[in-house]
């Protein structure tokens, strides 16, 4: 990762937000090349969803009327719980701070947990498994127990889920609730990582990840709006207004790209949790009972859409969200899951949102989402499936899995390590540079030429500082997939070499084919 965040400063990909006064957390800025690849992602995921005839796009504004939010459920539960240590002051995050602790803490902290069962069940935990219960019980129409007997269930069988997650290596994940926190707060020992202290822990608390600002010159409650920490509820309370002006029959989806904030705790892992990002969602409209068959379509499609792109398929997988860590809105949830050097990332998750999202826009303000279809002559509230991708952290891992050390001859036949980005034509910042091989017999100007004559095209970089030799490795570590050089034998017979990023090999071709050749092997193959 060091290596791909100094390329990225050194080549002009990223840079640290308001770098000459020591930057700004969870922010950072699209240089030059940054901003083209950026920008070739989205407009990737922009054709793929919206050169159809079922998907429509959108751009909302950022700031909406509040009442949104508390519509959405964010002003209530877009919480991420956090705890104090009181002792240093340090703040965590509650599965942060258990991701930090060894594997023998944990352990320990499992079986304080389960001792808690030997008394009365404490409150807390009651909580815990009551919130569960609830959330399991969501989307079940004629769930088969009360409350009651599933949290009695839940707790007979607290001591073997233990188990059942510890013989899979994921007793962290089973602690991993502020409800747990809690329950452990004031029975066990918990370390404080930062300075060693056990016990020292406050609760864990609710903190809301939205930033908060005014509309108008009045700074009280009144006059509060939220900076969207998604883009999907944009698209929500446009649905009539784009169903009605497009004439869509259900099924059909509407796409937005843009910037979503949040004001996360701990930001993390270079561009992977900022607190300024983008995120391209599009939300497809279905008739309730179609919406397992759309799920798994748009899956497919999506994970499809990673491939295509030329990530590696090896190190993408699927993550099915458990029942008790489903969002509040959510019936199911898949996230696509891409390996970084520091584990696997979710870069886009796939979400069955119900009837949810319109339910709630409908009873918060009073006007009716329902769908009015033609044929059956019913009226009735689409089921929403989500696909919702990260730019950001999509770029991110584009850029990760390009990145290549390898080992390759140079001019002289001598072996030396390139630095590559093996970067797919498509979203490549630049298509092709154009060389002069030397500076001198008027290569210049043919150079310059066919620079001219491919820049209404395709993005081109021209070049004739140095060795030829360095321009192509200067090339490769950025990406480019295509360089075409301009040599004595262009100057006899108007042909020119076109070297190829990825082998390295040269073909020659006469100057009047190299548009179409580029064309076709950056859009076509
Ligand atoms: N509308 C649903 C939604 O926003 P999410 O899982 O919270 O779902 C969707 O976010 C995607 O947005 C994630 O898969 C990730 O790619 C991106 N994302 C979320 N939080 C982010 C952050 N703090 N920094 C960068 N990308 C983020």
């Amino acid at each position: 990762m060091e290596k791909i965040v100094s390329l990225s400063k050194r080549r002009g990909f990223i840079f640290q937000s308001s770098e000459i006064y020591g930057g700004l957390n969870g922010c950072w800025d699209y240089g030059p090349l940054g901003v083209e690849l950026l920008r070739n992602i989205k407009d990737q995921w922009w054709q793929s969803m919206t050169y159809r005839d079922d998907i429509e796009g959108i751009d909302a504004s950022i700031l909406m009327h509040p009442r949104v939010w508390e519509a959405s459920g964010h002003v209530e539960n877009f919480t991420d719980p956090m705890v104090d240590c009181k002792q240093c002051k340090a703040r965590y995050r509650v599965d942060v701070l258990f991701e930090s602790l060894s594997d023998k803490t944990i352990s320990k902290l499992a079986d304080s947990l389960t001792a808690l069962l030997g008394t009365e069940l404490p409150e807390s935990l009651r909580q815990v498994l009551e919130e569960e219960t609830i959330r399991e019980m969501k989307g079940i129409p004629n769930y088969p127990y009360t409350l009651d007997e599933r949290v009695q269930f839940k707790r007979d069988n607290f001591v073997e889920m233990r188990k059942f997650y510890e013989r899979q290596g994921r007793l962290r994940d089973w602690l991993m609730s502020p409800g747990r926190f809690n329950a452990l707060v004031e029975t066990a020992e918990i370390p404080c990582p930062n300075c060693g202290n056990k016990g020292t822990f406050t609760p864990a608390r609710k903190f809301n990840l939205m930033f908060k600002t005014f509309v108008g010159p009045v700074e009280d409650s009144s006059a509060v709006v939220y900076l969207r920490p998604e883009t999907a509820q944009g698209i929500y309370v446009n649905f009539l207004n784009v169903q009605l002006a497009s004439r869509q029959k259900l099924p059909f989806g509407i796409a937005q790209v843009g910037k979503a904030f949040r004001n996360e705790i701990n930001t993390k892992n270079f561009l992977f949790r900022t607190r300024e990002f983008e995120q391209m969602e599009m939300q497809y409209f279905v008739k309730p009972g179609t919406d397992l068959r759309w799920f798994e379509y748009w899956k497919e499609e999506r994970m499809n859409w990673f491939l295509r792109l030329g990530m590696t398929k090896e190190k993408l997988r699927w993550n099915r969200h458990e029942p008790e860590k489903l969002a509040h809105y959510a019936k199911d949830a898949f996230d696509i899951e891409y390996q970084f050097s520091f584990g696997w990332g979710e870069i886009e998750g796939i979400h069955n949102r119900t009837d949810y999202d319109l339910s709630r826009h409908e009873e918060y303000s009073g006007k009716s989402m329902k769908y009015f279809d033609e044929e059956t002559k019913e009226r009735y509230t689409p089921y929403i499936i989500e696909t919702s991708a990260g730019a950001s952290r999509a770029f991110m891992a584009f850029l990760v899995d390009a990145y290549r050390e390898e080992d390759a001859p140079t001019a002289d036949g001598k072996m030396d390590t390139r630095a590559v980005l093996r970067l797919h034509p498509k979203i490549a910042p630049t298509k092709v540079a154009v060389f002069p091989l030397v500076n001198r017999d008027g290569m210049q100007e043919v150079a310059r030429k066919i620079e001219v004559a491919l820049r209404p095209h395709l993005r081109v970089f021209y070049d004739e500082s140095g060795a030829v030799g360095r321009r192509y490795r200067r090339q490769d570590e950025a990406g480019t997939p295509y360089c075409v050089t301009v040599d004595s034998q262009t100057l006899q017979d108007q042909t020119v070499t076109i070297r190829d990023r990825d082998t390295m090999r040269q073909e020659r071709l006469g100057i009047e084919s190299i548009l179409a050749y580029l064309q076709n092997k950056i859009f076509v193959s």
